[in-house]
């Protein structure tokens, strides 16, 4: 497998665990873009540490184009993202934007054609700039000429890339689960919140609106989508905090238009209500 010039925009936590596992791949030439200064990045992986190699970027006018951009900023700074991606991209260069949400492509075209990537793996990054990641990574993409070149990143690697024919409904299914999450960060607390019957029950209808809203966009998701995700959130830990509420704890911007806001306003292309959602939409934002 011959070595690919990869540049990581947004090395926080997915960008720092791309980049631990692109790391371990021992062939590519990594290139982290940041807003400040990362002289080392440690990632704490299940399998180890890795200490990562690569060349820091502060300003996008002193990159060069590159074979792969990993976009893995979060969602509201598409347009920060955007300024890398002029001076990173040739006429040759992938794009691969590594985000919740299903408006990967909306937040980069006509300008950039970008490859979606679904990623399922908890992780963090701690306040000395190390990355916790806690469980191994799952990336999806979509079957297609890119996908193919996008898993072959990883090869050797311990990421699972998954390369599906229904990318649709495995990201909207993740917004499934997203969408149950605004539960924890309305209420403040971890998961275990949702053992909580009113509670759980009000993550089931949440759900249940998603799963309306993804059918009309193509997805297909079974009747009992929203019972699973709650009986997996009841069987994970009860101390696990969404990325949604560790952001509202931090007072940092919040990906609330992605997730429960994207939903109500694809339902409302579609003709169909979404109540729920809007009022959770309605009240993160009320106390941003
Ligand atoms: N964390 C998880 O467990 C998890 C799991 C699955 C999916 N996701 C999704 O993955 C995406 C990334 O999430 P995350 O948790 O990794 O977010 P994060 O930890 O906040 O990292 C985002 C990084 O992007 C950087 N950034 C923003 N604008 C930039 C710019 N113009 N130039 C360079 N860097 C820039 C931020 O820089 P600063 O450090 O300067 O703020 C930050 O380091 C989100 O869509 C999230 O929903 C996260």
């Amino acid at each position: 497998m011959t070595m690919a010039r990869i540049a990581i925009v947004g090395v926080g936590a997915i960008g720092g665990v791309l980049a631990g596992l692109l790391e371990t791949a021992a062939r590519h030439d990594l290139t982290l873009c940041t807003r400040r200064p990362l002289p080392v990045l440690q990632v704490d992986t299940p399998e180890g540490q890795v200490h990562v190699r690569a060349t820091n970027l502060l300003t996008p006018e002193r990159a060069t184009s590159v074979d792969w951009v990993l976009v893995a900023t979060k969602t509201y700074d598409a347009a920060g993202a955007r300024l890398w991606l002029k001076h990173l991209c040739g006429p040759t260069t992938r794009i691969a934007v590594i985000q919740n949400g299903v408006e990967h492509r909306e937040h980069f075209a006509p300008e950039f054609d970008v490859l979606p990537v679904i990623i399922d793996v908890p992780c963090e990054r701690r306040p000395d700039g190390s990355i916790l990641q806690r469980s191994s990574a799952l990336l999806r993409v979509e079957s297609s000429a890119e996908g193919a070149a996008f898993a072959r990143l990883f090869a050797n690697t311990l990421a699972n890339v998954d390369i599906t024919t229904d990318f649709v409904s495995a990201a909207w299914h993740k917004l499934c689960i997203n969408a149950a999450g605004v539960v924890s960060a309305l209420t403040l607390k971890p998961a275990g919140v949702l053992a909580d019957p009113a509670l759980g029950q009000l993550a089931v209808d949440l759900i249940a609106e998603c799963v309306a809203v993804a059918r009309a966009e193509g997805a297909t998701l079974p009747d009992d989508t929203g019972a699973r995700i709650l009986a997996n959130y009841r069987a994970g830990s009860p101390d696990s905090i969404n990325s949604l509420l560790a952001d509202r704890i931090a007072g940092r911007p919040i990906e609330i238009d992605a997730r429960n806001g994207v939903i109500v306003q694809r339902g409302e292309r579609h003709g169909i209500p979404t109540p729920l959602n809007r009022m959770a939409v309605a009240l993160m934002k009320g106390m941003a």
